[in-house]
Order: structure tokens, then C-alpha cells, then sequence
């Protein structure tokens, strides 16, 4: 990365950081009205996948599946009530790099349940950019649920594919389990591997995707970083191609940097060199 955007990004994340704990209360005491806020979002409900409403209890969280760190699914409940997830079994698991993630029905609708381990800034950052998205008309998932006291967010799980896994079943090698976890590398080495993976990527992106998605993906991008939000991470595993509609959605906001305007010199260079970053990836497409 070079140099100007990766030092203002520390200086916005640093100023961030100092104001996490005023932020943090913040949220919490708004707790109420940011759930109310997400009434009308992306959301689905388990029983339009086909899970039984009597293997749950409504009024409680019912955790469905872990996911891996390929994006597969480690079923918690007869697996034939969610075969149209990707699965895995135990013994071919790939334990996630940092936070445990799981698949739940909350309230009745499905989600996905992120663990942010104490972690207020990352928690935060998350919670910050889809409170701020879900003003706007962007396609992120929804919040269906806040715990402060342990920092888990619970999100609408998307009925969709996650694009790394798309390119993955076209042949691409770009699975974690096949190229190797970040963190089984030297820095020079995760470089390396990051410069495959997007080479293999665009190979097989024509085949996975046209044209039309790259542009609303653009869009949805513009649109994300007219609210401030600089997403810094954007990948195709952090990218999920909805089923019905075939929109395009943005997840993981957590490493995300949130400026307070939207335009300034500062906004311009980090918003460019995103904007350039979505273009590396999808070169092939343009
Ligand atoms: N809203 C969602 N709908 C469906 N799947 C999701 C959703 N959010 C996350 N996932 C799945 O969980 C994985 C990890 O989520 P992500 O937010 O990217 O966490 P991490 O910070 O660990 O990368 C994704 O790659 C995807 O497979
Ligand atoms: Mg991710």
C-alpha cells in the first residue's frame, strides 16, 4: 500500500480509537433505536429456508452452524434442514483466524453471529458503518441484534454466495484451505500468496459474474463511501453475490475507517485508492 493513504488511514483509525469509549456509550443507550432502524432491512426468516419453527424457541438465540474460515458451515442441527448452506463435518473444519463465527436464529430470522472478543474498536467500527449504510439505500445485512456487555453483533445472513467461493467452484485456487491462512505466513509470503490469489481470481471471474454486477458493485461502493466509510478490505471473500436478486453486498466492516465528511483531500486520496483497489480485482471484467 502506498505510503500517503496507509499513514492517513492510521492518523483517521487512531482518532477513532481515542473516542471509543464516549462512542461506545453512545451506541449503547441507543441501543433501541438503532434495532428499530433495522425493522425494514435485508432480512429473512428461518422458516423460508425450510428450518421447522419447532426446533427453536423463538425468544431465545438458537446457534445453527460455526463457520469456518473458508465459509463453510459446521451444522449444529440435523443437517438436512440446511442443505442448502455449504457444509463441512469436523474433521475437515478450518478453525477461523480470529473471531468465532456462527450461523442463528434470532427473533426467527436467520444470522450470523460475530464475536468481536472484547475488542470495542472493531465492534464498534462495524456497528458504526451498517448503522450508518442502513440510512442510505446499501446493500449491507441488517442488525438483528446488540449484546454490549459480551460485543457480538448479529447480522441478516445474506441468502447468497460469497464470490471467493464462487471462483473456487469454477476451479480457482483461492480457497484458504488450498493456498494457506494468513497466518501461516511471513509478511513477504502473505504478499506473495495475496498476488496469486487475485491473479486467479480475475481468471475466472468472467465465468462467475458479468458485467452488470461489477457495476453495481461499483455503485454500492460509491454510495458506501459517500456515508465516509473507507470498507479497507475489500476481497472476494468479503463480497456475497444475492441469490434472487443477484445484487451484490459488502460485509465485514470491522477493519473499516469512518471519516467524519464525506470529501476533503483526505477523503479523496483514501475513496481513490479504494476505488483503485476494487478495480485490481476486477480487471478482467472492464
Ligand atoms: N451477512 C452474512 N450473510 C451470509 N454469510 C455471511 C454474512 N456475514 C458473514 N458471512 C460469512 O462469514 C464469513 C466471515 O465473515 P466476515 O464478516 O468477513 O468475518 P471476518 O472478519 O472473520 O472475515 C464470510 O466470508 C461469509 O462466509
Ligand atoms: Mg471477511
Amino acid at each position: 500500500m502506498p505510503i500517503i493513504p496507509k499513514l492517513l488511514r492510521r492518523v483517521e483509525n487512531e482518532k477513532y480509537k481515542k473516542g471509543v469509549e464516549k462512542k461506545f456509550r453512545y451506541f449503547q443507550n441507543r441501543k433501541k433505536k438503532i434495532l428499530n432502524s433495522f425493522k425494514r432491512g435485508y432480512k429473512i426468516h428461518a422458516s423460508t429456508f425450510g428450518i421447522p419453527t419447532d426446533i427453536y424457541d423463538l425468544k431465545k438465540e438458537f446457534v445453527v452452524a460455526e463457520v469456518d474460515q473458508d465459509g463453510f458451515f459446521l451444522p449444529f442441527i440435523d443437517k438436512k434442514y440446511i442443505e442448502f448452506l455449504p457444509l463441512t463435518s469436523e474433521e475437515y473444519f478450518l478453525k477461523r483466524e480470529r473471531f468465532k463465527i456462527f450461523l442463528v436464529i434470532s427473533h426467527g430470522y436467520l444470522g450470523i453471529k460475530k464475536n468481536y472478543r472484547g475488542n470495542k474498536y472493531r465492534f464498534l467500527k462495524e456497528l458504526e458503518s451498517l448503522y450508518k449504510l442502513s440510512e442510505k439505500d446499501v446493500n449491507v445485512p441488517t442488525i438483528l441484534d446488540i449484546d454490549f456487555n459480551n460485543l457480538t453483533i448479529i447480522i441478516s445472513f445474506i441468502d447468497g454466495e460469497v464470490l471467493r467461493e464462487k471462483l473456487a467452484e469454477q476451479g480457482a485456487l483461492i480457497r484458504d484451505k488450498q493456498v494457506g491462512k494468513n497466518s501461516d505466513y511471513t509478511y513477504v509470503k502473505r504478499k506473495i500468496v495475496a498476488g496469486r490469489r487475485l491473479k486467479e481470481g480475475r481468471r475466472f471471474l468472467p465465468k462467475v459474474i458479468d458485467k452488470e454486477v461489477f457495476l453495481k458493485l461499483s455503485q454500492q461502493l460509491n454510495e458506501i463511501h459517500k456515508c465516509g466509510i473507507i470498507i479497507n478490505d475489500i476481497k472476494y471473500g468479503n463480497i456475497i453475490i444475492e441469490n434472487n436478486t443477484k445484487e451484490p453486498y459488502f460485509i465485514d466492516f470491522e477493519t473499516a475507517t469512518i471519516l467524519e465528511k464525506s470529501f476533503g483531500l483526505k477523503y479523496n486520496i483514501l475513496a481513490n485508492f479504494e476505488r483503485k483497489r476494487l478495480i485490481k480485482h476486477f480487471k478482467s471484467m472492464l
